[in-house]
């Protein structure tokens, strides 16, 4: 059988052998991430048909009461790790605060904590747009037995066990890492299987895309201005290419494929950026380092930033590494 034909299943089992004294833990979790995505999907893939079936907040041609597909996601991803009694915990960017997950009879001896953004890019639905899962696992830092606390969830990004995304897209993809390389499987719909089509994932030597949302130049600091005007010139290798889908999932995975940087710095309007440090900015940053690449806040590494709260936002800037160096050097310059 050639790598090309492996299907996520086997490779999951292959894996599970290579580590000697796991209990398969990781191994279900990953498992029933991957089947939740399936159901997204299908809903996602639904989408356009909205105006037949009804919007969200209506009821549809059946009678069933139609969601807003972030939320139906949220749902999903949370239920199928509830009845799985696979997590003891779970944070997710739709809600307020986190889940604490209590075992049906027994006491619930899980150990890790995940953590998600169920639907990222969701106003890009309305167009047709690709959109995505982002997740991130962490082993608890708290006893196993005792209901997880806060402490669990705010780790810094370096502690991951696994990262990784689902993107709905032209195909649709799960790509992620457990720590060594990362790896993309694409979902065959006609019999619901991932095939293993992105064998050990690497960002190429150099980079060639930009990707930002420049209506917000005005707003951004000196440096980033510069890196800009600079991704701009002419010389050498540039003008480099402009390209943003305004999903971060979709942006990054086509930059780790072609080659680029994803930028969302502050803002004079918001300090911190956008973007979640725990739902999207860590595992995305976990998967760029797996992939040769590397993410900074613009002054320090992402993965080294010790959170202090469950919705906190951070500047974000990822891609290849010489890209994101030159970046920083430009943010150091302007300090
Ligand atoms: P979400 O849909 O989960 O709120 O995330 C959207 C994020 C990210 O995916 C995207 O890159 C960014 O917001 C786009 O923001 P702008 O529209 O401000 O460019
Ligand atoms: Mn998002
Ligand atoms: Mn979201």
């Amino acid at each position: 059988m050639t790598q090309q034909n492996k299907t996520l299943g086997e490779f999951i089992i292959n894996k599970q052998s290579e580590f000697k004294y796991s209990s398969g833990e990781l191994t279900r979790l990953i498992n029933s991430i991957r089947l939740a995505g399936k159901i997204v999907n299908h809903e996602v893939n639904k989408a356009g048909l909205v105006d037949i079936l009804g919007t969200a907040g209506e009821e549809n041609i059946q009678g069933e009461d139609q969601q807003k597909l972030d939320v139906y996601a949220n749902e999903v991803f949370i239920k199928n790790l509830v009845n799985r009694e696979i997590v003891c915990g779970i944070a997710s960017e739709e809600e307020d605060d986190f889940i604490a997950i209590q075992g049906n009879n027994k006491k619930n001896e899980n150990k890790y904590v995940v953590l998600m953004d169920p639907l990222d890019g969701s106003s890009n639905i309305d167009v047709n747009v690709s959109v995505g899962t982002i997740f991130s696992i962490y082993r608890r830092i708290t006893p196993v037995g005792t209901p997880v606390t806060i402490e669990d969830f705010l780790q810094p990004g370096k502690n991951q066990v696994a990262a990784g995304y689902i993107v709905y897209g032209t195909s649709t993809m799960i790509v992620y890492s457990t720590g060594h390389g990362v790896n993309g499987f694409t979902l065959n719909p006609a019999i619901g299987t991932y095939y293993l089509s992105h064998p050990n994932m690497q960002f190429p030597d150099k980079g060639f895309i930009y990707s930002v949302n420049e209506g917000n130049y005005v707003h951004f600091p000196k440096g980033v201005k510069e890196y800009i005007k600079y991704c701009q010139e002419e010389e050498d290798d540039r003008p480099y290419t402009s390209r943003y889908i305004g999903s971060l999932v979709s942006d990054f995975h086509r930059n780790m494929i072609k080659g680029g940087i994803y930028f969302y710095p502050s803002t004079s309007k918001s300090p911190n950026g956008k973007l979640r440090l725990l739902y999207e900015c860590n595992p995305m940053a976990f998967l760029a380092e797996r992939a040769g690449g590397k993410a900074s806040d613009g002054f320090n590494r992402i993965l080294d930033i010790k959170p202090t709260e469950l919705h906190q936002r951070v500047p974000f800037f990822c891609g290849n590494k010489d890209m994101v160096e030159t970046l920083e050097s430009f943010m150091k310059k302007n300090e």
